[in-house]
């Protein structure tokens, strides 16, 4: 579905440049659940806005079913974002004036389709905010509002969700549930999944856990393998 050939970004820092992703290859099956984790700093935003489409690679391609990314225009790039993916950040980004509800829909309006309340209720019940559609997000926690904010991604079914840190703010029990979430999502909608993170624990709800570092992926890991348990174990430690 994707995949990555020697992909690299480079930055500006002042005088210099900076080299942020040096060359990864990188795929992602239909209906896969993928753990990107690595430390602060190696990348992993980088890497995601690149998949997204919200940023153009210094070198190398993206492919999406085929589609070379790399080569459109802003303006194919920003339809096949609105199409194809779904995003989710760290800090959930809802609309502060918009109830639940009409976050949820935001996407549709902005691509000028008509809100279908069929959709929305039912992403209302799949991410359990039933009965909390017309509150603002000022008024629910943060794990709800990272539910919203996942719903919000959903509605236009796109072919992946990309998630950043969907946990960073939250705490242990809240972010459990956050990755049931994604879990539940990815077994009963085969929804496609790719979830960066730094924390093992969020990793570990994947199928795949992919290591990175220094802008390059280091290691990976499937969950049939026998390394699994310990590549897990090595870095929760
Ligand atoms: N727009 C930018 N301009 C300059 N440097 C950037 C930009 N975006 C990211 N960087 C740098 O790229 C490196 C990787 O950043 P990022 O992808 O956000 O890492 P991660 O998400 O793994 O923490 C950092 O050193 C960061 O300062
Ligand atoms: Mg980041």
């Amino acid at each position: 579905m994707i995949k990555t050939i020697g992909l690299t970004k480079d930055f500006k820092a002042g005088k210099e440049m900076v080299s942020v992703l040096k060359g990864v290859e990188f795929t992602v099956k239909e209906g896969e659940f993928v753990g990107i984790i690595g430390p602060s700093g190696s990348g992993k935003t980088t890497l995601l806005h690149l998949l997204a489409g919200l940023d153009t690679p210094t070198e190398g391609s993206i492919q999406l079913n085929g589609d070379e990314l790399s080569s459109q225009s802003e303006k194919q790039r920003t339809i096949f974002r609105r199409q194809k993916i779904g995003l989710v950040f760290q800090n959930y980004q809802l609309l502060p004036t918009l109830t639940v509800f009409e976050n949820i829909a935001f996407p549709l309006h902005a691509d000028g389709k008509k809100t279908s309340t069929k959709d929305v209720n039912e992403l209302l019940e799949a991410v359990d905010l039933k009965g909390y559609e017309k509150r603002f997000p000022n008024e629910l926690s943060g794990g709800q509002q990272q539910r919203v904010a996942i719903a919000r991604a959903l509605i236009h079914k796109p072919a992946i969700l990309l998630a950043d840190e969907p946990t960073g703010n939250l705490d242990r029990e809240r972010s459990s549930e956050i990755l049931d979430l994604l879990a539940k999502l990815h077994q009963e909608r085969n929804q496609t999944i790719v979830m960066v993170t730094h924390d093992m624990f969020a990793a570990g709800y994947s199928d795949r856990i992919v290591l990175f570092k220094d802008g390059v992926i280091e290691a990976e890991v499937q969950r049939e393998d026998e390394e699994y348990a310990f590549f897990l174990s090595r870095f929760m430690a």
